[in-house]
C-alpha cells in the first residue's frame, strides 16, 4: 500500500532571531523569536510511505543523497512513524525554488514541506500548531515557517509548549525584504554548531536572553501599527547583538566577508541620502534589506550597480504552508 502527499512552505528571514538551544534534542529554544514568511523562496517535496521499499529513499533537487547525507530526514521520518500507524520506508522529493543557485534555500522551508507532507502520507491529521511543533523537530526555524506573514515562536519549556503563532498572516503593509546574494556557497560553520558555541562560551549570551525579551516586546507592537522605524531599528540591532555572539564565542567566528560589511555601508549611506532602510543577516553572509515598496526601485538600483543585478532578488510577505493535489 502506498500513501502519498505534497506540501509547500516558504523561507522565512528572522526580525528577532532564535540563536540557541535549551534542549538540542527536541530543539527547544533558548528564547522566542520572530520571522516574515518570504514569497520567493520555497520548498515543494513529496512523500510517499512505500511498502516496497527497503530504506527511506531521499531525492533532493534531482539528486539522490547518500544514506549519511539523509540522516536528518531519517530521523525525522521516524518521528512521524512513530506518531502513526504507517511503519513504512518513504520516498521524499524535495524541490528547492530559489530565483538563483544562490544558497538561499534554507532547512526552514525544508523542514516546514517535509513535516507537512509526511504528516499528511502518514495519515496525522495534525493542526497548524501540532504541525509548527513537529517541524521544529527538524530545525528550529522551520517552526516558523508553517505560517504566512509575520509569526512569533514560542519558546516554550517543553515539545507541547514550543510552537509558532501568527502574529499578522495576511500581511497588508507594503514592505519588502531585498535579498544581495554576496556568497552562494554553503556556511562553514553550520547554524545549529555557531549557536551552540555562543550558548556554551560566549559571556554576553544573558545580555542577549534579555535584548530578545525586550525586541519582541518592542517589535510586536510596533508591526501591528506599522511603525516601519521602530520595526527597522529593532531588527537591525538584534541582528547586530546576535553576530556579537559569534565574535564573543571561543573560539570566535564571523559568518560576515568584505562584501557584507560594503553592503552594510551602503545601507548606512542610503539612509543618509533619505531611503530609509535596514539589514538583517543570518548564519552566512548574504545581506536581507527590509524596506518600504516605495523605495524598492532606489535600493535595487543601488545595490545592482554595486553587485549586480542577479545578486539582488526582492522578496515579498508570503503564504504559511499550503498542501498540493497530486498531478
Ligand atoms: C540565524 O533553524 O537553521 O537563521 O534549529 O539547529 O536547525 P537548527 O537551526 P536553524 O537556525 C536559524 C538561525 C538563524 C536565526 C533564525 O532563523 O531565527
Amino acid at each position: 500500500m502506498t500513501a502519498t502527499a505534497t506540501a509547500r512552505a516558504h523561507t522565512n528571514i528572522a526580525l528577532v532571531k532564535y540563536w540557541g538551544k535549551a534542549d538540542t534534542d527536541l530543539i527547544i529554544p533558548q528564547t522566542g523569536s520572530l520571522s516574515l514568511t518570504l514569497d520567493q523562496f520555497y520548498t515543494d517535496t513529496t512523500v510517499t510511505f512505500d511498502e516496497g521499499l527497503t530504506a527511506d529513499d531521499v531525492i533532493v533537487n534531482g539528486e539522490r543523497l547518500s544514506a549519511q547525507r539523509a540522516t536528518k530526514v531519517h530521523n525525522f521520518l521516524n518521528l512521524v512513524r512513530q506518531q502513526s500507524s504507517r511503519a513504512s520506508f518513504a520516498r521524499v522529493t524535495s524541490v528547492n525554488h530559489v530565483p538563483t543557485a544562490a544558497g538561499l534555500a534554507s532547512s526552514a522551508s525544508a523542514f516546514a514541506a517535509l513535516a507537512g507532507a509526511a504528516s499528511q502520507a502518514a495519515g496525522l491529521t495534525l493542526d497548524r500548531t501540532a504541525l509548527s511543533r513537529l517541524a521544529r523537530r527538524g530545525s528550529g526555524s522551520a517552526t516558523r515557517s508553517i505560517f504566512g506573514g509575520f509569526v512569533e515562536w514560542h519558546a516554550g519549556h517543553d515539545d507541547l509548549s514550543s510552537y509558532g503563532v501568527p502574529l499578522v498572516e495576511k500581511v497588508e503593509w507594503p514592505i519588502a525584504v531585498v535579498a544581495l546574494v554576496l556568497d552562494p556557497h554553503h556556511k562553514k560553520i553550520s547554524s545549529r554548531q555557531g549557536m551552540q558555541s555562543s550558548v556554551n562560551t560566549s559571556p554576553f549570551y544573558p545580555a542577549w536572553q534579555q535584548i530578545v525579551a525586550d525586541d519582541l516586546a518592542a517589535i510586536k507592537p510596533a508591526i501591528l501599527a506599522q511603525d516601519f522605524t521602530t520595526v527597522g531599528e529593532t531588527l537591525e540591532s538584534n541582528a547586530m547583538r546576535m553576530h556579537a555572539l559569534t565574535l564573543s564565542a571561543w573560539p570566535p567566528y564571523s559568518y560576515f566577508n568584505g562584501d557584507t560589511l560594503a553592503a552594510m555601508q551602503t545601507v548606512k549611506e542610503l539612509r543618509a541620502a533619505g531611503v530609509e532602510c535596514y539589514y538583517t543577516l543570518d548564519a552566512g553572509p548574504n545581506l536581507k534589506i527590509f524596506c518600504q515598496n516605495s523605495d524598492i526601485a532606489a535600493i535595487t538600483k543601488r545595490f545592482s550597480q554595486q553587485f549586480g543585478g542577479d545578486n539582488v532578488i526582492v522578496a515579498h510577505p508570503g503564504p504559511g504552508i499550503q498542501f498540493l493535489d497530486e498531478a
